[in-house]
């Protein structure tokens, strides 16, 4: 077990995209875990959204001295991707840190969270168990092949904004990744991408397709199919499904449905 050191920082990763603690779980963790560890500066930080990202309060804690330094993600369900995430953002700042600043704190990565007991015991037992070193060597943040725009022939948008995802678009993006698996269709046919909030709420779960600009409104599981083989294979778009839009000012475009 790990003994919670002075000049250590203990930096936590809001659990949300949007870099928001809307209930002060967070806040209210830390400060439990600051009056059982007052040797130690616990810090949150984002990797997006708003807020202090990951990599400024590393150069805080560095600029502070901190000799070593202990990132747990806030994300209290698995994420494979965020994690991954995580790992480059810091080898890209130990790589930065050491081309620019000279030697950094050592810094460990705590094991993630479940979603199954109280979130500061979750925080603390994470700090206190396994830690992995943190290394310079990981893969960088640009690869050649990130270098282009991907020559996909359709762009699909699917709405996660705090509404469309209370509104079955989870459940929309699930069902369009096994639909396009199921008909061999990879990025370079259909390139799909989660927003954030696209703003007709009310038509939740909203997709939205380019370059033919058709925009969907409850587009739910159980249409994904239908949508799949009509429009992404068919090149139909299900006009009955479009939503409400406004005229555009100044367009003149041919934009499929609305
Ligand atoms: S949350 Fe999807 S359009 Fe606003």
């Amino acid at each position: 077990m790990n003994v919670i050191r002075s000049h250590r920082w203990v930096i936590v990763t809001v659990p949300t995209d949007r870099g928001e603690d809307p209930r002060d779980v967070l806040t209210t963790a830390l400060a439990t875990l600051r009056d059982r560890h007052p040797g130690t500066t616990f810090r949150t930080a984002v990797l997006g959204g708003s807020g202090p990202a990951v990599t400024t309060v590393l150069d805080e804690a560095a600029s502070a001295g901190a000799s070593e330094v202990v990132l747990v993600s806030g994300q209290t369900l698995h994420d494979r991707k965020m994690e991954a995430w995580f790992r480059r953002v810091v080898g890209h700042w130990l790589r930065e840190r050491a081309d620019d600043h000279g030697p950094a704190p050592q810094i460990r990565l705590a094991a993630g969270l479940t979603d199954t007991a109280t979130y500061a015991d979750l925080l603390g037992a994470a700090i206190d168990g396994d830690t992995t070193p943190a290394r310079d060597t990981t893969a960088p943040l640009s690869s050649p092949a990130w270098d282009e725009v991907p020559g996909f022939a359709r762009h699909v948008l699917i709405c996660r904004g705090p509404r469309c995802s209370a509104r079955g678009g989870p459940e929309t993006a699930l069902a369009l990744d096994a639909a396009l698996d199921a008909r061999g269709l990879g990025d370079d046919a259909v390139l799909v991408t989660q927003t954030g909030c696209m703003f007709p709420c009310s038509q939740g779960p909203v997709v939205a397709v380019y370059p033919d600009d058709t925009w969907y409104a409850g587009l739910t599981a159980d249409r994904v199919a239908r949508f799949v083989d009509d429009h992404l294979v068919g090149g139909r778009a299900i006009t009955a499904w479009a939503g409400a839009r406004r005229d555009r000012v100044g367009d003149t475009g041919p934009g499929l449905a609305g």
